[in-house]
């Protein structure tokens, strides 16, 4: 529920198929969600890497540094990631207006806080990416040392630890950073990408 009154809706000028049509790219969010260290950040950059040398504009939103800036009121209680995850969702949906391809990195544990944010977009806009790769294989490369500091309790509610984590039932894509390198992963999702035409179309 909206807690402001008196407010209007104003339609952009530019719409976000004419936008599109300038770019001409389609526009979408690339939502990738799974464990710490599982590597949704390595993956969203080198896709957005890609991307980028092919003339798609896009953009990352990234977990730590979101808690930097917008989300830094947040920490990681059930009631904070709901919140992360609805900003981020809204955040998202303006790129997509905005005629661009935005990369979501985070963890985004629960399911249904994932599928608000589908709702929240065009059925041919919303791309869920689950980044797989299992605890034990996060946990031994513990790129920031959280996992060990989790283990001994010096940091509560770490997902995967002492906090859950709701696999996809549906994803649109599954890419496995265990058994595949990173450009695997990435040739995966761009494969997909120009299957549904939403690559570039000029
Ligand atoms: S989410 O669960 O709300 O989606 P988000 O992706 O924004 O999490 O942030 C996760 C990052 O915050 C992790 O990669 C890790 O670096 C850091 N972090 C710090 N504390 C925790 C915690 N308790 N659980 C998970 N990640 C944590």
């Amino acid at each position: 529920m909206s807690q402001s009154t008196n407010i209007t809706w104003h339609d952009q000028t530019v719409t976000k198929q004419q936008r599109r049509e300038k770019y001409k790219h389609h526009s979408y969010v690339l939502w990738f969600t799974g464990l710490s260290g599982s590597g949704k950040s390595t993956v969203a950059n080198a896709v957005a890497k890609r991307l980028y040398d092919d003339h798609t504009n896009n953009y990352v939103l990234d977990g730590d540094n979101i808690r930097f800036g917008i989300n830094k009121d947040l920490g990681f209680s059930e009631e904070d990631r709901k919140e992360n995850i609805r900003r981020i969702g809204e955040v998202s949906k303006l790129f997509v207006d905005s005629g661009q391809v935005v990369l979501t990195a985070f963890i985004s544990p629960f399911r249904e806080d994932r599928d608000k944010v589908r709702e929240l977009l065009e059925e041919d806009e919303f791309i869920e990416v689950y980044v797989k790769c299992s605890l034990a294989a996060c946990e031994k490369r513990d790129p920031k040392g959280l996992y060990e500091k989790a283990r001994q309790g010096i940091i509560k509610d770490f997902t995967g630890i002492s906090s859950p984590y709701e696999e996809p039932n549906k994803p649109e894509l599954i890419i496995n950073t265990e058994k595949n390198s990173i450009e695997d992963c990435v040739e995966q999702i761009v494969q997909y990408l120009k299957g549904k035409n939403y690559y570039i179309n000029g």
